[in-house]
Formats: structure tokens, C-alpha cells, sequence
């Protein structure tokens, strides 16, 4: 069957795909209304959401079918030490397609692999989010109208937002596509991600001045200091506020540059901005929910076809992130995709292992 585990897994035509579905939803939503008619969809969410959790429940409320859901950790069997890969086998004789959010870093990937229905992952710790992604695409294809040769500053904590770490494995499919990336050095964007920009056709440069960028973008994608990933909330308080995006910022902006967030925000985008005609970030949620409904056509009419591949693989020592789902779950070996240069990816989390 079809999982999305991570932006990749979906070719660019199958994105631009779902964005023509998308967009016929949102023209003739009655069209879709029984499209899912006796379905379930379980949400798996392990960690807070407001917008991805309840855009994928309307999105399958919409297309007739149903929903189960499992919101706190805490009142799961995880919480007595049931690993993921026996909760998604259980949840798979409930429902038809799985909806996962998870603090730990390739949860979806590892559950995928036992899972006897289509997981989606809806975030998994600071690695990536794939579903943002086509709400992202979806937006800057509306407000921009296009999608190749465009530049993007994404701007805040490119360390640990996953959302930037999944729009940038979808935008170097297109062409001629720039990157600017805005960040104080403590939350640049991790090396493995560095490494994905520089072997593609995407150009990046790497600034800290957010004014200096703003004339030059067509897109201006805001991320909060994610807080919840921080070993040390020192850390953490000597970087939150550094950048907030107000209304005079967008003075040194083109007139018709897009300001996207992922959302939720804290306090990175002063809320004048919010009525300017630039700022498409509330826009953006209802994109989220079209693409999760044309996501969940696509997936559950593709069951009997399998893109579940593992690469090949060896098998290594305990990976060096933390957070890397490995840690946790009982009996995984830790495995490693083997690159040219001989470096050691986790298959897992992706984190470069350093010797
Ligand atoms: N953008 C996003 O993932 O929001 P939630 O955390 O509210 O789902």
C-alpha cells in the first residue's frame, strides 16, 4: 500500500496532482461528499495539534466518512510500554488509513513497517511533516501562481521546524527555485538537510538579517522557535524573539510577496500583520485541509499498490539523535543508509552520524 512518510515518497507530478483534486474539491465539494463513505480514519497523536489533527477529521468528516481517534499518549497502551509497530497492527483492524503525530523522529517510518494500512505522518518530532508541505504548496501555487523560479526565505528555527525541513525536500523538485534561509547560527538548518540542499538544483544562501532578505522574496515562510525541542531552555530564551515580523518589516517587501506560517504562532508575527493583504498564513489552514482531503483519496484508492521499498542498509551503533525513534522502540536495529562518501545516514531520523 501507499504511505507518506515523508515528502519524497510523493513524485512532483503526483503533487501537482493532488493540487488540481484539491482544487476541484474546493470548487464542487458536493462532488466528494460520499467519496469516502464507510472509511475510518484513526488520528494517532501523540503530541499537541489543533490545525493538523482536526483538518485531517473535517477532511474525512467531508468526504462521508469517519473518524477514531487517540489524542494523549498518556491514554494509550503506549503509556504501559506497548511499542508502535504492535499499536498501528491493532489500529489497522479498526480503521482503513492512519493519520500519526510523535515526538520521536521516524515513529511513522518504523510503524509503516508493520502497519496493514496507509500511515500518514503528521509530524514526527523535529524531522519532517508532510502534509504541512502540500498545504504550503497548495498556498504558495494560489497566492504566487506558480511554483518554479521563485525565491523562498524561510525564516526562525530552521534547526528544529520540521516544516522547513519538508517544503525544502519538495521545492528543489521545481525549477529554478532559491532559498534564503534566515536564521540566528544556533537554529541553522541541520547538515543533512545542507547536504539535500547542495546535491540539488536549488541555490540557498544562509543570512541572519531578515531585512536584508525581505526585498528579494517571493515567499516569506515565518516559523515559531519550536520550544518543545530544547534540551536547555536557556537556550531556548536567548533565541525566542528573534525574529517578529511587523508591519513596518513589510515596507522593504515586494507588493506581492506571500507570508506563509505553518502556525501556530507565539509571538514571530505581530498580529497588524495579520491584515495586510500579504499575509496568507490563515489562507494556508484551509489549504491544509483540501490537500489532506485529496491526500486521503489518492492513498485509499492505492491500496493494492506497494511503494514501501527499504533502501539498502547496515546495520551500525546506537544513532547519536536523541530523539531518533530507535531509542525507544524494543528490539530495532539501528540502521543506516551507506552514502558515497561513505557518511552513515539513519534510516530512521536521518541524522548524519559524526565519527
Ligand atoms: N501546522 C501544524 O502542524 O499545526 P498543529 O501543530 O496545530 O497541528
Amino acid at each position: 500500500m501507499r504511505h507518506l512518510l515523508d515528502i519524497v515518497d510523493l513524485t512532483k507530478e503526483e503533487i501537482n496532482d493532488l493540487i488540481k483534486t484539491a482544487s476541484d474539491i474546493a470548487n464542487k465539494p458536493k462532488k466528494y461528499a460520499n467519496a469516502c463513505k464507510g472509511k475510518k480514519l484513526a488520528t494517532l497523536f501523540f503530541e499537541p495539534s489543533t490545525r493538523t489533527r482536526m483538518s485531517f477529521e473535517a477532511a474525512m468528516l467531508e468526504l462521508g466518512g469517519n473518524v477514531i481517534c487517540c489524542t494523549d499518549i498518556n491514554t494509550s497502551s503506549l503509556a504501559k510500554g506497548e511499542c508502535i509497530r504492535d499499536t498501528v497492527r491493532v489500529v489497522g483492524n479498526y480503521a482503513d488509513i492512519i493519520a500519526m503525530r510523535h515526538p520521536y523522529e521516524g515513529t511513522a517510518y518504523v510503524a509503516a513497517t508493520k502497519s496493514p494500512i496507509p500511515v500518514i505522518n503528521s509530524g514526527d518530532g523535529g524531522h519532517c511533516h508532510p502534509t504541512q508541505t502540500l498545504a504550503d504548496i497548495l498556498t504558495i501555487h494560489r497566492e504566487i501562481g506558480k511554483l518554479d523560479g521563485i525565491t523562498i526565505g524561510v525564516c526562525g528555527d530552521l534547526k528544529y521546524g520540521r516544516t522547513v525541513h519538508s517544503l525544502i525536500n519538495a521545492m528543489i523538485r521545481y525549477e529554478n527555485v532559491k532559498f534564503v534561509l534566515i536564521s540566528p547560527k544556533e537554529l541553522r538548518l541541520p547538515e543533512y538537510m545542507k547536504d539535500t540542499l547542495a546535491k540539488s538544483n536549488s541555490t540557498y544562501t544562509e543570512v541572519d538579517n531578515l531585512e536584508e532578505a525581505l526585498p528579494l522574496l517571493d515567499v516569506l515562510y515565518m516559523t515559531r522557535v519550536q520550544r518543545e525541542r530544547f534540551d536547555d531552555i536557556n537556550e531556548y530564551e536567548r533565541v525566542k524573539n528573534c525574529y517578529i515580523l511587523t508591519s513596518e518589516h513589510l515596507k522593504l517587501a515586494k507588493e506581492k510577496m506571500a507570508i506563509l506560517h505553518p502556525l501556530p504562532r507565539v509571538n514571530e508575527i505581530s498580529q497588524f500583520v495579520d491584515n495586510d493583504p500579504r499575509a496568507a498564513y490563515f489562507r494556508q489552514t484551509l489549504n491544509g485541509k483540501l490537500m489532506r482531503m485529496a491526500l486521503i483519496l489518492k492513498l485509499l484508492g492505492e491500496t493494492n499498490k506497494n511503494s514501501f521499498v527499504e533502501p539498502e542498509t547496515i546495520i551500525g551503533k546506537k544513532c547519536t539523535n536523541k530523539k531518533c525513534i530507535s531509542h525507544i522502540e524494543p528490539e530495532l536495529d539501528y540502521k543506516y543508509v551507506k552514502s558515497e562518501d561513505g557518511v552513515l545516514k539513519c534510516l530512521y531520523c536521518e541524522t548524519l552520524q559524526k565519527n
